[in-house]
């Protein structure tokens, strides 16, 4: 038996899982932490052991089973409460919600958008540039981003962008659970009202599709879809903005990787699987055991809580060579930051065009990008959020 580990914890080095979980990679690939309210849940740590559990369909993502195990307490309520569509609901319902989005998020979708996405790089850029140095990359670049690609693809306007992204901070990583319930009852209001909107008058995006081939067809409710639409619209953005943020800062800490890639462009699609390896920026799926589970002679059993610490899962040294060792030309494909099984991620093609766009244009663009203050001075994200920078002072 290990000590008890607590769960989530800060990292200490952005980029590095927590050095407190440690015990945790030692007792692998099966341990256990501890939550903020004493309760104790399996950790799953081995990179075999993930993918063979995450698979599992004995293990459910219904946030509103009462053995769900909630890590943060400022979400605990509103988690049980509040029915979430698909991350939070099982198959055969997942399936369904599932299907009515995939063709949005297609590879064949994704590639049709790359121009666009590259317009939008490439303008966020020319201002930067001529505004600058210094630059503040998170508000600047990486954050805009993703935000306006995702509200292209959904139909939201994106001159209401300021109001929907200090929600979703709101509602990450507000202070208080009351934060954390304004922020998303203003995110449930904004989306019933735009819903209504385009049930008015139809407009051009996949909002606009739901509704009319889903909404009123009968086959998703009103309150699944705005869920659905908050869902998107905060996976859409957030996620992939800090990939960027984090992406970036990493690379400019590891001079020898990045002049790899300055050197050989076609790295670049290897460096995001390498970097979204590394990063593990969504650290920590949670699920519940509905029924016993024996794995590695260890049995998890019904009603037990599970939580896979992707960081952790994503340095398994019996999946990765010198796990800790960032290294753009090893293949990571098979890593676990966007889930695995059936929530995996539904945007994962998106992400990685903006995350290749958004990396290759901006070192490209900007050959002498350095940080503009010391690495040690540069604010990122406590542990129980998304992992990203808060802020990154650049200059060049
Ligand atoms: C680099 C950026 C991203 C990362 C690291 C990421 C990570 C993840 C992870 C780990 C999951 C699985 C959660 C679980 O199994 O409990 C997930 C699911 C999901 N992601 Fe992403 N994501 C990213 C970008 C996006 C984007 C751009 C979208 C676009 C809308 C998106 C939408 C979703 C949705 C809808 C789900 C739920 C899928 C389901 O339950 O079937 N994500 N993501």
């Amino acid at each position: 038996m290990t000590e008890a580990v607590s769960f989530p914890q800060d990292r200490t080095c952005p980029y590095h899982p927590p050095t407190d979980y440690q015990p945790l990679r030692e007792a692998g690939p099966l341990s256990h932490v501890t939550f903020y309210d004493g309760r104790s849940v399996w950790a799953v740590t081995g990179h075999a052991e993930a993918r063979a559990l995450l698979a599992d369909p004995r293990l459910s993502a219904d946030r509103q089973n009462p053995a769900f195990p909630i890590p943060v307490e400022r979400f605990a309520d509103a988690s049980r409460r509040i029915r979430t569509p698909l991350i939070g609901v099982d198959d055969p319902e997942h399936n369904t919600q599932r299907r009515m989005l995939i063709p949005s998020f297609s590879l064949k979708r994704t590639i049709a958008l790359r121009p666009e996405i590259q317009r939008i790089v490439d303008d966020l850029l020319d201002r930067m540039l001529a505004q600058g140095p210094p630059a503040e990359l998170v508000s600047a670049f990486a954050l805009p981003v993703p935000s306006m690609v995702i509200c292209s693809l959904l139909g939201v306007p994106y001159a209401d962008h300021e109001f929907f992204e200090e929600q979703s901070r709101r509602a990450l990583r507000g202070r208080t659970a009351d934060e954390a319930e304004d922020a998303r009852r203003k995110l449930e209001d904004y989306f019933t009202e735009l819903i209504a909107r385009k049930e008015r008058e139809r407009g051009d995006g996949l909002l606009d599709e739901l509704v009319e081939d889903q909404l009123r067809t009968g086959s998703l409710e009103r309150e699944d879809l705005v869920r659905m639409a908050m869902i998107l619209l905060v996976a859409g953005h957030e996620t992939t903005a800090n990939m960027i943020s984090l992406g970036t800062f990493t690379l400019l800490e590891h001079p020898e990787q990045l002049a790899k890639l300055r050197a050989d462009e076609s790295l670049v699609p290897a460096a995001v699987e390498e970097l979204l390896r590394f990063l593990s920026i969504a650290d920590g799926m949670l699920r519940v055991a509905t029924e016993d589970i024996e794995i590695g002679g260890r049995t998890i059993r019904a009603d037990d809580g599970v939580v896979f610490p992707t960081s952790l899962i994503n340095r398994d040294d019996t999946a990765y060579p010198s796990p800790d060792a960032l290294d753009l030309g090893r293949a990571a494909r098979h890593h676990v930051a966007f889930g695995f099984g059936i929530h995996q991620c539904l945007g994962q093609n998106l992400a990685r065009a903006e995350m290749e766009i958004a990396l290759r244009s901006l070192f490209r663009r900007i050959p002498d990008l350095r940080l503009a203050v010391p690495a040690a001075e540069i604010p990122f994200k406590p542990g129980d959020t998304l992992q990203g920078m808060i802020e990154l002072p650049l200059a060049w």
